[in-house]
């Protein structure tokens, strides 16, 4: 595949960056996951101003604006050939040569981006959409779970977690037994009808898919929304649990910890939600 490193696009093979990047000595760096569809991005400004937002909040200077990533992310999807891709940007703070914990000066930041494949967008059907198994841990990532750090290892160990108990996702609880998020996406559950989400602090990564589902949702208004706090308890009795993300879009999890959710089956509110979604999100 075709990638860009700094300031050109070349094939995977030929990017190569210094071992003393301070991305790869500390995972100090900021990264994005923009979903495209047959060239058509998904919330491409939230998804930039995010970025933008992260690197701000660790102190990184770049003076790349919304249209200079427009046109790299856009030639990037065309030298890969369009199709369903999910792009992957990344700032590290670069290389001074050393390893010191202090911010170097005058450094330029290394940029990466790369495509890679994607499931087609999520069609609203219960019969034929990929449902998830999820089980739980406490959240033993960091307190600054909103900026969007390259340093994963915290979700890493948390979707393992999940993997090897034969789980595609793993629910994260905080100490007081409150639901943050998943490993990688944002969650939510389904009471009588009613939606209910963590609501935005330092324990959860701003999602911009939760943001353009909330959006739709607030808009078509036949769904009652909820941004609270939501309990170990309400998780084990929701009528639905489902996940956001970037590459999932709205993923109905028909188990929990070993139990069906509900019925055990994907539910009704999941296609009307999965249905406003991929009808809006553009
Ligand atoms: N994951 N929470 C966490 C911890 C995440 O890593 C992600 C995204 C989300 C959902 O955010 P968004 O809707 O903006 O994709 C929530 C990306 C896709 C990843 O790391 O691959």
């Amino acid at each position: 595949s075709i990638v860009f490193l700094n300031d050109s696009f070349m094939p995977m093979e030929q990017a190569k960056i210094s071992p003393m990047d301070r991305g790869f000595l500390f995972g100090d760096g900021i990264y994005e996951v923009i979903p495209s569809y047959d060239t058509k991005l998904v919330g491409f400004a939230p998804h930039i101003a995010r970025m933008q937002e992260g690197l701000e909040l660790i102190g990184i200077k770049l003076d790349w604006n919304v249209d200079k990533w427009r046109e790299v992310v856009e030639s990037l999807i065309e030298k890969n050939g369009g199709g369903n891709l999910g792009i992957y940007l990344h700032v590290s703070r670069g290389n001074d040569g050393k390893r010191s914990h202090a911010y170097p000066e005058n450094v330029a930041p290394t940029i990466y981006a790369f495509a890679f494949d994607i499931p087609a967008a999520t069609v609203a059907d219960k019969t034929i959409t990929k449902t998830y198994k999820v089980n739980s841990t406490e959240d033993l990532r960091w307190k600054r779970c909103h900026i969007k750090s390259t340093a994963l290892l915290g979700n890493v160990m948390h979707f393992q977690q999940g993997f090897t108990d034969g789980c595609n996702e793993t629910l994260l609880f905080n100490a007081n037994n409150e639901l943050t998020e998943a490993s990688s996406s944002n969650a939510y559950i389904v009471k009588d009808g009613v939606i209910t989400t963590p609501p935005l602090d330092n324990q959860i990564l701003p999602g911009i898919t939760r943001l353009i589902l909330l959006d739709i949702l607030a808009k078509d208004g036949s769904l009652k929304v909820e941004e609270r706090v939501v309990t170990m308890d309400e998780v084990e009795n929701a009528d639905e649990i489902w996940l956001t993300s970037s590459s999932k879009e709205v993923a109905p999890v028909i188990e929990f910890n070993g139990k069906q959710v509900g019925n055990g089956e994907i539910g009704n509110v999941w296609l009307t939600a999965q249905t406003l979604y991929s009808a809006g999100k553009y």
